[in-house]
C-alpha cells in the first residue's frame, strides 16, 4: 500500500501535524503527563499522507505508532514542540491535535529529588506553556493558510470552542467531548463538532480513522479551494 499517493488531491501541499501528549519534567526521572493516546492525530497525519500531503508529524510520547509516510519528529515538552512546529514551517496547512500540557513545572530539579526523612513533601510550582496553535495562528508573514486547533471540552462544546477559535485566531477548531463517560479520551471512537467561520456542524460519532478521513478530504476541499 501506498502511505502517500503521488496523484492525491493533497499531492504538493506540505502540512505539519502536532500530536501525542506532551511530558513535563519534575525531575530527570519524573514528570507530568496527560492521558492523550496520540490516537486521533495519528489518524489525521495518515490520512493526509494517504491524500499525497506531505506530512511533518510532530508527537510527543503517544501510546500509538505513528503512521507510515511521514516525518516524525519526536519531542517531550510543550517548549519542544512549539520550536520543532517553527521549525517546520512554512506549510499549506498546520493542524494541532496534541494534547499540549498547559502547565510545565518551573522549579523542576535538575537531579532526582530525594526524600529529606521528616516527611515534608516537595512544593510543585508552575508556568504556562507557550500556545503552539495561537503562536502559529496569530503569525504575520509566513502563517499558513489553514490553520486547525481541537478542543477537548467537556460542556457546552460548541460555545466553548467557537469561544477558543476566536480566542486563538485560528481557521478551524474540532471540537471533542471527552466527558469521562464517553470514553473518546484514548478510546477508538470521536464526537466531533467542527466550528469555522460559518458556525458549527455536529458530526455523528465515528471511529477515529473515519474522523480522520472526513477531517482529511474537508481540508484537501479547503487547500483545493485557496481556503
Ligand atoms: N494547544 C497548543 N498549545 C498549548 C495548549 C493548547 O497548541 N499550550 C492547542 C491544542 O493542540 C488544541 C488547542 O490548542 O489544538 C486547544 O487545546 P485546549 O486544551 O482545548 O485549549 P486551551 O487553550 O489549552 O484551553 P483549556 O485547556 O483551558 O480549555
Ligand atoms: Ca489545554
Amino acid at each position: 500500500i501506498e502511505a502517500r499517493l503521488a496523484d492525491g488531491p493533497l499531492a504538493g501541499k506540505r502540512i505539519v501535524v502536532t500530536s501525542g501528549p506532551t511530558h513535563e519534567p519534575i525531575d530527570p526521572v519524573r514528570y507530568i503527563a496527560n492521558r492523550s493516546s496520540g490516537a486521533q492525530g495519528t489518524a489525521l497525519a495518515r490520512a493526509l499522507a494517504g491524500l499525497g500531503a506531505e506530512v511533518v508529524f510532530v508527537t510527543g510520547p503517544a501510546t500509538v505508532p505513528p503512521p507510515e509516510g511521514v516525518t516524525v519528529i519526536l519531542v517531550e515538552t510543550a517548549q519542544q514542540m512549539l520550536a520543532a512546529v517553527q521549525g517546520a514551517l512554512p506549510a499549506d496547512a498546520a493542524v494541532f491535535a496534541a494534547a499540549v500540557a498547559d502547565w510545565r513545572v518551573a522549579n523542576a530539579a535538575d537531579q532526582k529529588m530525594k526524600k529529606d526523612g521528616t516527611g515534608a513533601a516537595p512544593a510543585l510550582e508552575f508556568a504556562e506553556n507557550p500556545d503552539i496553535l495561537a503562536t502559529v495562528a496569530q503569525m504575520g508573514t509566513g502563517r499558513p493558510a489553514l490553520v486547525v486547533g481541537f478542543a477537548a471540552e467537556t460542556e457546552n462544546i460548541a460555545d466553548h470552542a467557537t469561544a477558543k477559535r476566536a480566542r486563538k485566531g485560528c481557521d478551524w477548531i474540532v471540537a471533542n467531548d471527552v466527558s469521562p463517560g464517553t470514553g473518546i479520551m484514548g478510546g477508538a471512537e470521536n464526537e466531533v463538532t467542527l466550528i469555522t467561520a460559518n458556525g458549527a456542524e455536529t458530526w455523528p460519532r465515528l471511529g477515529k480513522a473515519q474522523v480522520a478521513d472526513r477531517l482529511a478530504a474537508r481540508i484537501a476541499t479547503a487547500l483545493g479551494q485557496g481556503v
